[in-house]
């Protein structure tokens, strides 16, 4: 879809950086400037902040009250809400070093790597959302429902998924004779149930003591007037679309990178030499993020040869307005085609190739200083537009950068080998799902542990982080179980 609508755009968009077609029978406006992009969505954000229906998702909009998904939310007081909760408990867990997680996380990654390599698309997904399910619900033995109730979302809500977001008048047939209806009232319930069962299990162990600081317990102790939410429904949805997020769209550039890293040795030599110097031999932290400028721009430049929201997310017009002398009435859906912003011949000289150096050489448009501070991939257009710009930009790039550098100072990626032949087995460049979010088709390649004491190192770094989980939840239980034994002298 992205690409025909890129097309499209050399055929139409002439000067404006913008055209108009219909898409049975619904007026879109395909944004493929980022200037204009910036004009419409940003400095005229008010007109156009609202969200369009998601046919084969029952009150996608909250228009009747459902208040489930925040992303697909019309421009409404759940809307409103849910996005102040999300933004304020995001940051707040940055200032509580939510790193702790992600490093956690990513040492167990490297490990499973280790010693499972076949499997590494599964875990790659799982680790995304094992830092998830840590942050909302202090577990992550919940990633693989979280990741699978993710999956079936991000499903449900891509033009690509059921035929019903298509064919949207299938969408109307009366529920018994409507498998596609049928099959969402069934997702949509587990999903829903899994979400309040979140809640109803936090409140259980905060009520023994037992549940350390996660979203949560977060809400459950300031209660819902000071959120203000509506209640614990409201909120298991608000926190459950938080751990939904995370999932696939941190695993896509994740995948993207081990796919450019096996592309282009080069860069990857150069990212493990600026590791290894500036760490002196250990594994990056977040810390040394402003001495690793050549690691930070390889993550840019994977999210711009590689987007994995490459059409870019659907505003609506919510008021008739008049744009460079267009009319653009209420209802028009407006498009920022994101393959077309990061593919300007202008801005990124050679498009097409992958070249981090645009980020790192000032000879380059993009180059930007202080290097202790750009590349950035904070202010992305991949991240979307004015009022309904992600919420998730910081966490992705902590996350990138952790899990990016973990995996630089471990490994060589490279292709593998054939055992038949010998020969290097290919890795697709441009093999992929067409869901909204992408992902790569499923490829082969090798994990080889830069060296036996590397290797060594990581198996010991998740012995003791693990280690160390493990006494802080013994700890935090033994300390509520005391706390509840000792006699009350306050009755
Ligand atoms: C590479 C990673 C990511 C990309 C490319 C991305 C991209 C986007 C885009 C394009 C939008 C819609 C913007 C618009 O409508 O103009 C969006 C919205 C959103 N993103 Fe992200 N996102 C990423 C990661 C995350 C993460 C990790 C989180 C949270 C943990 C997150 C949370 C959200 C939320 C809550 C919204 C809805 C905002 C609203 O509708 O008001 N995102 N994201």
């Amino acid at each position: 879809m992205w690409l025909k609508f890129y097309e499209w755009g050399k055929q139409y968009s002439g000067l404006n950086g913008f055209y108009m077609t219909e898409i049975l029978g619904s007026p879109i406006l395909v944004v493929t400037d980022e200037a204009v992009a910036e004009e419409l969505m940003v400095k005229r954000a008010r007109y156009n902040s609202d969200r369009p229906t998601i046919r084969s998702i029952f009150d996608s909009k909250s228009t009747g009250g459902s208040m489930e998904y925040l992303p697909l939310m019309g421009k409404n007081q759940y809307w409103a809400r849910q996005r102040r909760l999300t933004h304020a408990y995001l940051t707040e867990a940055r200032n509580a070093h939510y790193s702790g997680v992600m490093y956690h996380e990513a040492k167990r990654w490297l490990v499973r790597l280790i010693e499972d390599p076949e499997n590494f698309q599964s875990s790659l997904e799982d680790m995304a959302s094992k830092v998830m399910c840590q942050l909302t619900w202090d577990d992550p033995n919940l990633s693989e429902y979280c990741a699978k109730s993710a999956r079936g979302l991000l499903t449900q809500m891509s033009p690509a998924g059921p035929i019903t977001n298509v064919i949207t008048p299938l969408w109307h047939l009366p529920e018994v004779i409507n498998p596609w209806k049928r099959a969402e009232r069934k997702r949509h319930d587990e999903q829903q149930a899994w979400w309040m069962e979140r809640i109803i299990h936090t409140r259980a162990k905060m009520a023994l003591g037992l549940q350390r600081p996660c979203f949560a317990r977060q809400y459950l102790e300031r209660g819902h007037k000071r959120s203000n939410l509506s209640g614990d429904y409201e909120a298991s949805c608000v926190i459950g679309m938080i751990a939904l997020v995370g999932v696939f769209t941190v695993a896509g550039p994740l995948s993207y990178w081990l796919i450019c890293m096996v592309h282009h040795p080069q860069w990857q030599s150069r990212v493990q030499k600026e590791i290894d110097e500036e760490c002196h031999g250990r594994m990056p932290t977040l810390e040394d993020a402003p001495r690793l400028p050549t690691l930070r721009a390889c993550i840019k430049e994977t999210m711009r040869w590689k987007p994995n929201v490459p059409t870019g997310v659907a505003h609506e017009m919510e008021a008739n307005d008049v744009y460079r002398g267009y009319f653009l009435a209420k209802g028009t859906r407006i498009l920022p085609l994101d393959w077309a912003f990061l593919r300007n011949e202008t801005k990124y000289p050679d498009p097409g190739n992958f070249h981090p150096e645009r980020w790192l050489e000032p000879s380059w448009p993009t180059y930007q200083e202080p290097l202790t501070q750009f590349p950035t991939i904070k202010g992305m257009t991949s991240f979307g537009w004015g009022q309904r710009q992600c919420l998730g930009q910081t966490l992705t790039q902590d996350e990138l950068i952790v899990a990016c550098g973990a995996l630089s100072w471990c490994f060589n990626l490279k292709p593998k080998k054939d055992l038949a032949t010998g020969a290097d087995i290919p890795v697709p460049l441009d093999k992929s799902n067409s869901l909204l979010i992408i992902i790569p088709d499923p490829f082969q390649m090798a994990f080889e542990p830069r060296s036996s004491a590397r290797k060594q190192e990581a198996l010991r770094l998740w012995e003791e982080s693990d280690a160390r989980d493990e006494r802080e939840r013994d700890e935090f239980a033994k300390h509520a179980t005391m706390t509840l034994e000792k006699p009350r002298t306050d009755i």
